[in-house]
Protein backbone atom coordinates (compact mmCIF):
# COMPACT_ATOMS: atom_id res chain seq x y z
CA UNK A 1 0.00 0.00 0.00
CA UNK A 2 1.37 3.49 -0.93
CA UNK A 3 2.81 5.65 2.27
CA UNK A 4 1.97 8.99 1.92
CA UNK A 5 2.88 12.32 3.81
CA UNK A 6 0.89 15.25 3.35
CA UNK A 7 2.32 18.79 4.22
CA UNK A 8 -0.18 21.10 5.14
CA UNK A 9 -0.19 24.63 6.09
CA UNK A 10 -4.09 25.58 7.05
CA UNK A 11 -7.22 24.52 7.01
CA UNK A 12 -6.73 20.54 5.59
CA UNK A 13 -10.41 20.31 2.88
CA UNK A 14 -7.60 18.53 0.71
CA UNK A 15 -6.24 16.09 3.53
CA UNK A 16 -9.66 15.93 4.54
CA UNK A 17 -10.84 14.64 0.74
CA UNK A 18 -7.53 12.25 0.46
CA UNK A 19 -8.74 10.76 4.14
CA UNK A 20 -12.43 10.21 2.67
CA UNK A 21 -11.36 8.72 -0.26
CA UNK A 22 -9.15 6.35 1.62
CA UNK A 23 -11.67 5.64 3.77
CA UNK A 24 -14.34 5.04 0.93
CA UNK A 25 -12.00 2.29 -0.04
CA UNK A 26 -11.03 4.01 -3.06
CA UNK A 27 -8.06 4.82 -2.72
CA UNK A 28 -5.39 2.30 -1.52
CA UNK A 29 -2.55 4.50 0.46
CA UNK A 30 -1.96 4.90 3.86
CA UNK A 31 -1.40 8.57 5.16
CA UNK A 32 1.62 7.56 7.43
CA UNK A 33 2.25 11.51 8.96
CA UNK A 34 0.90 15.40 8.36
CA UNK A 35 3.45 17.76 8.30
CA UNK A 36 2.73 21.66 9.40
CA UNK A 37 4.87 24.81 9.00
CA UNK A 38 2.32 26.31 11.21
CA UNK A 39 1.33 25.31 14.42
CA UNK A 40 -2.27 24.61 15.24
CA UNK A 41 -3.12 24.72 11.75
CA UNK A 42 -6.62 22.95 10.92
CA UNK A 43 -4.85 19.96 9.04
CA UNK A 44 -3.27 18.71 12.21
CA UNK A 45 -6.57 18.10 14.17
CA UNK A 46 -8.02 16.54 11.54
CA UNK A 47 -4.84 14.16 11.33
CA UNK A 48 -5.69 13.80 15.24
CA UNK A 49 -9.14 13.25 14.65
CA UNK A 50 -8.13 9.92 12.59
CA UNK A 51 -5.14 8.84 14.81
CA UNK A 52 -2.96 10.03 11.92
CA UNK A 53 0.59 10.89 13.37
CA UNK A 54 0.85 14.65 12.96
CA UNK A 55 4.19 17.51 13.53
CA UNK A 56 4.66 20.88 13.14
CA UNK A 57 7.63 21.92 12.57
CA UNK A 58 8.96 25.30 13.05
CA UNK A 59 10.62 26.43 9.79
CA UNK A 60 12.29 29.46 12.05
CA UNK A 61 13.81 27.11 14.61
CA UNK A 62 16.35 26.64 11.88
CA UNK A 63 19.00 28.74 10.70
CA UNK A 64 18.53 27.72 6.74
CA UNK A 65 15.71 26.28 4.70
CA UNK A 66 17.56 23.43 3.67
CA UNK A 67 17.87 22.31 7.64
CA UNK A 68 13.75 22.66 7.97
CA UNK A 69 13.69 20.70 4.99
CA UNK A 70 16.12 18.29 6.59
CA UNK A 71 13.58 18.17 9.18
CA UNK A 72 10.86 17.35 7.41
CA UNK A 73 12.87 14.69 5.30
CA UNK A 74 13.98 13.14 8.57
CA UNK A 75 10.44 12.59 9.75
CA UNK A 76 9.38 11.80 5.79
CA UNK A 77 11.85 9.08 6.04
CA UNK A 78 11.11 7.83 9.50
CA UNK A 79 7.47 6.95 8.35
CA UNK A 80 8.69 5.35 4.87
CA UNK A 81 6.97 7.81 3.16
CA UNK A 82 6.55 7.22 -0.36
CA UNK A 83 4.83 10.24 -2.01
CA UNK A 84 4.98 13.29 -0.42
CA UNK A 85 1.05 15.09 -1.06
CA UNK A 86 1.63 19.21 -0.87
CA UNK A 87 -2.41 19.98 0.41
CA UNK A 88 -2.55 23.67 0.84
CA UNK A 89 1.37 23.86 1.97
CA UNK A 90 2.15 27.54 1.84
CA UNK A 91 6.05 27.41 0.88
CA UNK A 92 7.87 26.82 -2.09
CA UNK A 93 10.51 24.16 -1.71
CA UNK A 94 13.82 24.37 -2.39
CA UNK A 95 15.84 22.53 -5.38
CA UNK A 96 17.11 20.40 -2.32
CA UNK A 97 13.98 18.70 -1.08
CA UNK A 98 12.62 18.53 -5.11
CA UNK A 99 15.61 16.27 -5.96
CA UNK A 100 15.39 14.54 -3.08
CA UNK A 101 12.07 13.69 -3.95
CA UNK A 102 11.80 14.29 -7.51
CA UNK A 103 8.64 12.98 -9.14
CA UNK A 104 7.72 11.97 -6.04
CA UNK A 105 6.02 15.37 -4.72
CA UNK A 106 2.40 16.22 -5.73
CA UNK A 107 1.12 20.34 -5.13
CA UNK A 108 -2.57 21.55 -6.04
CA UNK A 109 -3.03 25.18 -6.90
CA UNK A 110 -6.25 27.00 -7.42
CA UNK A 111 -5.84 27.65 -10.78
CA UNK A 112 -5.26 26.06 -14.50
CA UNK A 113 -1.44 26.44 -14.86
CA UNK A 114 0.62 27.51 -16.40
CA UNK A 115 -1.72 30.60 -15.45
CA UNK A 116 -1.99 32.35 -12.38
CA UNK A 117 0.55 30.95 -9.80
CA UNK A 118 1.36 31.72 -6.78
CA UNK A 119 -1.20 33.45 -4.13
CA UNK A 120 -4.85 33.99 -4.58
CA UNK A 121 -4.76 32.62 -7.68
CA UNK A 122 -8.56 32.69 -7.70
CA UNK A 123 -8.49 36.26 -7.47
CA UNK A 124 -6.33 36.74 -10.20
CA UNK A 125 -8.33 35.13 -12.55
CA UNK A 126 -11.47 37.17 -11.81
CA UNK A 127 -9.02 40.46 -12.25
CA UNK A 128 -7.78 38.99 -15.50
CA UNK A 129 -11.69 38.27 -16.52
CA UNK A 130 -10.97 34.62 -18.01
CA UNK A 131 -14.10 32.44 -18.62
CA UNK A 132 -12.90 29.25 -17.47
CA UNK A 133 -10.93 28.77 -14.09
CA UNK A 134 -10.03 25.56 -12.21
CA UNK A 135 -7.20 23.74 -10.40
CA UNK A 136 -3.86 21.17 -11.67
CA UNK A 137 -2.32 18.58 -9.61
CA UNK A 138 1.26 18.20 -10.52
CA UNK A 139 3.98 17.03 -9.55
CA UNK A 140 6.59 20.14 -7.83
CA UNK A 141 9.61 20.78 -9.51
CA UNK A 142 11.82 23.40 -8.12
CA UNK A 143 9.49 26.60 -9.61
CA UNK A 144 6.20 28.25 -7.91
CA UNK A 145 3.73 26.11 -9.05
CA UNK A 146 5.57 24.80 -12.09
CA UNK A 147 5.98 20.90 -12.93
CA UNK A 148 4.70 18.09 -14.47
CA UNK A 149 1.10 18.51 -14.56
CA UNK A 150 -1.15 15.35 -13.71
CA UNK A 151 -4.74 16.10 -13.81
CA UNK A 152 -6.41 19.18 -14.06
CA UNK A 153 -10.64 20.45 -13.84
CA UNK A 154 -12.11 23.50 -15.43
CA UNK A 155 -14.92 25.65 -13.69
CA UNK A 156 -16.87 28.26 -15.43
CA UNK A 157 -16.31 31.88 -14.35
CA UNK A 158 -19.58 33.39 -13.72
CA UNK A 159 -20.02 37.41 -14.11
CA UNK A 160 -20.96 38.04 -10.11
CA UNK A 161 -18.50 35.89 -8.96
CA UNK A 162 -16.29 36.24 -6.04
CA UNK A 163 -13.11 35.39 -5.22
CA UNK A 164 -15.16 33.57 -2.42
CA UNK A 165 -17.74 32.20 -4.76
CA UNK A 166 -15.25 31.20 -7.67
CA UNK A 167 -12.63 29.50 -4.66
CA UNK A 168 -15.76 27.34 -3.50
CA UNK A 169 -16.38 26.49 -7.61
CA UNK A 170 -12.92 25.50 -7.50
CA UNK A 171 -12.83 23.67 -4.48
CA UNK A 172 -15.28 21.33 -5.12
CA UNK A 173 -13.40 20.11 -7.97
CA UNK A 174 -10.16 20.09 -6.36
CA UNK A 175 -11.39 17.23 -3.74
CA UNK A 176 -12.30 15.32 -7.11
CA UNK A 177 -8.84 14.91 -8.82
CA UNK A 178 -6.47 15.27 -5.34
CA UNK A 179 -7.42 11.56 -4.79
CA UNK A 180 -7.99 10.73 -8.33
CA UNK A 181 -4.20 12.12 -8.56
CA UNK A 182 -2.47 9.69 -6.15
CA UNK A 183 -4.87 6.67 -6.95
CA UNK A 184 -3.37 6.98 -10.40
CA UNK A 185 0.03 7.21 -9.01
CA UNK A 186 -0.44 4.30 -6.56
CA UNK A 187 -1.44 2.46 -9.56
CA UNK A 188 1.57 2.91 -10.94
CA UNK A 189 0.08 4.61 -13.63
CA UNK A 190 1.69 7.87 -13.93
CA UNK A 191 4.61 8.33 -16.28
CA UNK A 192 6.97 11.06 -16.88
CA UNK A 193 8.46 11.53 -19.67
CA UNK A 194 10.44 14.99 -21.47
CA UNK A 195 8.82 16.91 -18.45
CA UNK A 196 5.26 16.31 -19.50
CA UNK A 197 2.59 13.15 -17.78
CA UNK A 198 1.38 10.32 -19.31
CA UNK A 199 -1.69 8.64 -17.61
CA UNK A 200 -1.15 4.80 -18.73
CA UNK A 201 -4.28 2.92 -19.81
CA UNK A 202 -6.55 5.77 -19.57
CA UNK A 203 -10.00 4.83 -19.55
C1 LIG B 1 -6.40 25.07 -1.80
O1 LIG B 1 -7.29 25.83 -2.56
C2 LIG B 1 -5.11 24.82 -2.58
O2 LIG B 1 -5.35 24.63 -3.95
C3 LIG B 1 -4.36 26.10 -2.32
O3 LIG B 1 -4.59 26.38 -0.96
C4 LIG B 1 -5.87 25.85 -0.60
C5 LIG B 1 -5.67 24.97 0.61
O4 LIG B 1 -6.91 24.55 1.12
N1 LIG B 1 -2.95 25.95 -2.62
C6 LIG B 1 -2.20 26.90 -3.17
O5 LIG B 1 -2.60 28.02 -3.45
C7 LIG B 1 -0.75 26.49 -3.44
N2 LIG B 1 -0.07 27.45 -4.26
P1 LIG B 1 -7.00 23.35 2.14
O6 LIG B 1 -6.01 23.66 3.27
O7 LIG B 1 -8.42 23.40 2.62
O8 LIG B 1 -6.66 22.08 1.44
Amino acid sequence: MLKIGVLASGRGSNLQSIIDSIEAGELQAEIKVVISDKEGAKALDRAAKYGIANKYINPKAYESKENFEQAMIDVLKKYGVELVVMAGFMRILSPYFVRYYRNRVMNIHPSLLPSFTGLHAQKQALDYGVKLAGCTVHFADEGMDTGPIILQAAVPVKDDDTEETLAKRILVEEHRIYPEAIRLFSEGRVEVKDGKVKIKNRE
